[in-house]
């Protein structure tokens, strides 16, 4: 199987997950409920739940306790994305190839069904603690993980200041600032996840964390090139969305052969600190290696 089929079977694997996980529209509330699974169901590479499995898989983990946390982290993350369109913030029309869920389902809809899917992911994670067997400290540690790094020192607290600097000059400390929380983030929760419930050590944690503000910062500075470069039909969203916001991105600050330059450096040594930690593992690798020449 090559590394494009492998990738397939596994976000296949994920999206069996999330189905599992996400609760049928039902009730009075059946609306909401559809605006979540519209969201949540709509594709997307599933690159954290990815990056948490892998993790966990590469640090000895076997069992199915990456489960739950996998599917809370993408709940999030779609959450993230559902807030992120709304008219107030970046005001888009698409994304996943589909109209954004505030455009179908209406604006409080919109507003209603991330923070659903948000109070929903704890729900699925704290379901970890019913499994047999597994280690509920760690699971414990990695819903802390998880709390923080969705909150207001971590994706929150990065989206944050996103939308205050809209519109302004700002500097390189801050956007990298911006950067690692709005998107950085969660990358490491997906990683940092990955290794907690696999049994690592704080010292591995530690090392996971470096090596995902790495692929943070090359995802990020790789969605503003192709926010610039990219077509809409393969993203499935809008490009020219930060120039419409007046966003500072690495692109404007740097020029787009600088930033691809650092997709490449970030996601380069992100690979060789994992060689550091652990014997090859080909899938990750490659799976960050990707990264580089993504369209979408
Ligand atoms: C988009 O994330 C938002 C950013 C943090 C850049 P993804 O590019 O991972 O979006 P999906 O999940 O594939 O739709
Ligand atoms: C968003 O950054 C990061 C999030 C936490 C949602 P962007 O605003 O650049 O993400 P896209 O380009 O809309 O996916
Ligand atoms: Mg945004
Ligand atoms: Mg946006
Ligand atoms: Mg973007």
């Amino acid at each position: 199987m090559n590394f494009r089929e492998e990738q397939a079977r596994k976000v296949a694997e994920i999206e069996k997950a999330l189905a599992r996980f996400l609760p049928k529209p039902r009730g009075y509330q059946k609306t909401v409920l559809e605006a979540m699974e519209y969201s949540l169901m709509a594709g997307g590479k599933r690159l954290r739940p990815m990056l948490a499995w892998e993790t966990y898989r590469m640090l000895g983990g076997t069992g199915n306790v990456i489960w739950p946390f996998a599917a809370a982290l993408e709940m999030i993350h779609t959450y993230s994305l559902v807030h992120d369109d709304l008219p107030a913030m970046d005001d888009d029309e698409y994304r996943r190839g589909r109209k954004t869920t505030h455009v179908v389902y209406g604006e409080a809809m919109g507003i209603l069904a991330g923070d659903a899917l948000l109070n929903y992911a704890f729900e699925t994670a704290a379901s970890a603690f019913d499994m047999e067997g597994e280690d509920v400290r760690a699971i414990g540690r990695a819903m802390q993980v998880l709390a923080a790094k969705a909150g207001v020192f971590g994706m929150i607290g990065g989206q944050a200041v996103d939308v205050e600097s809209s519109g302004k000059i700002i500097d390189e400390e801050k956007l990298d600032f911006i950067y690692r929380l709005k998107t950085g983030a969660l990358i490491e929760c997906a990683m940092m996840m990955g290794a907690i419930l696999a049994g690592a050590s704080g010292e591995e944690v530690s090392a996971v964390e470096t090596i995902a503000t790495k692929v943070g910062a090359a995802f990020q500075i790789q969605d503003d090139i192709l926010d610039v470069t990219g077509a809409a039909e393969v993203l499935g969203k809008p490009t020219h969305s930060d120039e419409k916001n007046e966003k500072t991105t690495y692109v404007t600050y740097k020029g787009l052969d600088a930033a691809r330059s650092e997709v490449e450096r970030l996601s380069r040594e992100a690979v060789e600190r994992l060689r550091e930690l652990k014997p090859a593992d080909p899938f990750l690798e490659e799976l960050i290696l990707s990264l580089i020449k993504r369209e979408k």
